[in-house]
């Protein structure tokens, strides 16, 4: 199985302090990787190293087996990794078909050249439209970003970042503030659209990472602690007592009062069982 991307031993100091602690990983090409960690531990920053954004301080990313270290974002995504953003990244007063054209127009690098723009923006409209389609948004075509809801905004973003066509794809907390049922039909999006591609999602919803992921990087403090099939990840002890065990006993408790709460069952159905499907006693420790 080929590589998708590599990190050997990234570090990255804001200052005095170290961020990432020799953060190291190797995700196969078409795996679904969901990245978890208490807040504060470095999954943002992981992805802004990646993405380009930051530089790292030490060691070395690679792309399909080509480093990556030194480039800037935008030669990153022209070799086929895109990301979104944990802070909303879309342009308000456009519409949803003009925010999408814009990431295709931009991803084929027409930001200067305007004539090229002209000659080609039939191409642009046609994939446009294609991503609109898969990010089930044709009914609010013409519709101001601003004026989505929140769902359908999570969902445009997804569509921007995979509008380019980047096999590598990286999604920073997709499903944060949704409702169990938005979550629910929001994951089946992202493994739609991003079927047969390579995916890092950074998560706190377990029943999501439990649902979604191929495998689980466990980042603590900077330092991949587990990087695991769930069942393993689940089992491992580092992991239960430096992360899974309080954060899994905190859900599961949640779970039960939405549960208690709610007897129609509605709150427990989400993905994977949800977060009353984490295992019995994997919360125990
Ligand atoms: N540009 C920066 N300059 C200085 N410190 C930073 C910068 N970006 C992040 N940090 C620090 O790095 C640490 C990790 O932050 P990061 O945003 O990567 O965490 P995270 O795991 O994504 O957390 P969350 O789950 O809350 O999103 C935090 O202590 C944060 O304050
Ligand atoms: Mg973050």
């Amino acid at each position: 199985m080929t590589t998708a991307l590599e990190l050997r031993d990234v570090r990255k100091s804001f200052g005095k302090t170290e961020i990432i602690r020799g953060a190291s990983l190797s995700v196969s090409a078409g795996e679904r990787v969901a990245v978890i960690g208490p807040n504060g531990a470095g999954k943002s920053t992981l992805f802004n190293l990646i993405s380009g954004r930051f530089g790292a301080s030490s060691g070395e990313i690679l792309l399909k087996g080509r480093s990556i270290n030194g480039l800037a974002p935008y030669q990153i995504n022209r070799l086929g990794l895109a990301r979104s953003f944990q802070v909303s990244n879309l342009f308000a007063r456009l519409s949803v078909f003009e925010n999408l054209r814009c990431a295709v127009l931009w991803s084929l690098g027409y930001r200067y050249a305007f004539w090229r723009f002209l000659a080609d923006a039939h191409d642009a409209n046609r994939r446009a439209e294609e991503v609109l389609a898969m990010i089930k948004l044709e009914r609010r075509h013409d519709v101001l970003a601003m004026n989505l809801t929140y769902a359908e905004q999570r969902a445009l973003e997804i569509g921007i970042t995979i509008a380019g066509g980047a096999d590598v794809i990286l999604l920073d907390e997709p499903t944060a503030g949704m409702s169990r049922s938005e979550t629910a039909r929001f994951v089946e999006l992202i493994r739609d659209v991003t079927r047969g591609k390579t995916l890092l999602t950074v998560e706190h919803d377990m029943g999501v990472v439990f649902g979604l992921a191929d495998k689980i990087a466990v980042l603590v403090y900077g330092e991949v602690i587990a990087f695991d099939e769930p069942e393993a990840v689940r089992a491992n002890a580092r992991v239960k007592e430096a992360y899974l065990g309080s954060v899994l006993a905190e859900q599961q408790a949640e779970a039960g009062r939405a549960v208690a709460a709610a007897s129609t069952g509605a709150a427990a159905s989400t993905v994977g069982g949800g977060r009353a499907g984490l295992g019995p006693g994997a919360g125990s420790h």
